[in-house]
């Protein structure tokens, strides 16, 4: 199980971004450690040169293969003392990687006992480096953003929550949106009835659904299930066709869509 992130990045005062609420709490309770490396550091030049123009032209910088190896390689090493070295994996947070999803962060979390994350700048960083240092790379979406920072900190976020502890009693990762393949269900808090003045003198107001008040856990498990299906077949489809449903599943979505009729 994870135990250490590192980080290799140009702006390690960015990720005072996670030290608060459960990420910073998990921090602080010894749960997971993590430790931001500027490869700056591994640089011996007097300008600390981590950047340099591309082959062949072309706009940008990319961030050069020397300082990011040797930061690499010093956590690596440092790494192994306390790891099993086919547990310890470095993630490069890139738009050209494999898009990040629960089912990566679980394995990421089962699988490994330290991750070093590398996140970008400029154009990227040079291919070599990549294929000769980079287990895994991951996306956070289709779009691109100026640096691996903030994709590091989600994935961090996203990993930390599966800790054993992390969360309070009063909240649940396997309840949470894709833990089971499916979307959460939806939720209400007091009061009971909301009244919006939206100029209708018609409206009756929005009242929390009966079954929630009533108190029966079976029939409330239900209907959070029924909804979970359903929000899933009409928002997220996709993930539906992953999942192979039971048939008390299968009954409770049947119910959910002819409600929709
Ligand atoms: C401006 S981007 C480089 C984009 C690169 N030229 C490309 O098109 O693939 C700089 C850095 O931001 C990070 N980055 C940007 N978008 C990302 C995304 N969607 N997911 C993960 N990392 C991303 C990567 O670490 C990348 O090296």
């Amino acid at each position: 199980m994870l135990k250490h992130i590192d980080v290799i990045s140009l702006f390690p005062e960015m990720f005072v971004a996670i030290q608060s609420g459960i990420t910073g709490r998990a921090i602080k309770k010894g749960l997971i450690s993590l430790a931001i490396t500027n490869p700056r550091d591994f640089t011996t030049d007097k300008h600390k040169t981590v950047d340099d123009r591309p082959y062949g032209g072309g706009p940008g910088m990319l961030m050069k293969v020397e300082p990011l190896s040797k930061a690499i390689q010093a956590l690596k090493e440092k790494a192994a003392a306390t790891s099993d070295s086919k547990k310890i994996k470095v993630v490069y947070l890139s738009p050209q990687g494999q898009p990040l999803t629960q089912n990566i962060v679980k394995t990421l979390h089962e699988e490994n006992e330290q991750l070093i994350l590398l996140a970008g700048r400029y154009e990227g960083v040079d291919e070599r480096l990549i294929e000769h240092f980079v287990d895994y790379e991951c996306s956070i979406g289709d779009y691109v953003l100026s640096g691996g920072e903030l994709p590091a900190m989600v994935l961090i976020d996203s990993l930390i929550r599966l800790l054993p502890g992390a969360l309070g009693h009063h909240e649940s990762a396997p309840n949470d949106s894709f833990y089971s393949g499916l979307l959460d269900h939806p939720h209400y808090t007091r009061p009971e009835m909301l009244h919006f003045d939206d100029g209708n003198s018609e409206q009756k107001g929005d009242a929390v659904p009966d079954v929630l008040l009533s108190g029966h856990h079976e029939n409330i498990e239900q209907w959070r299930l029924k909804q979970s299906l359903g929000r899933t077949w009409q928002r997220r489809p996709d993930l539906l066709k992953d999942r192979q449903l039971s048939e008390q599943e299968q009954q409770l979505l049947q119910a959910f869509i002819q409600e929709e009729k």
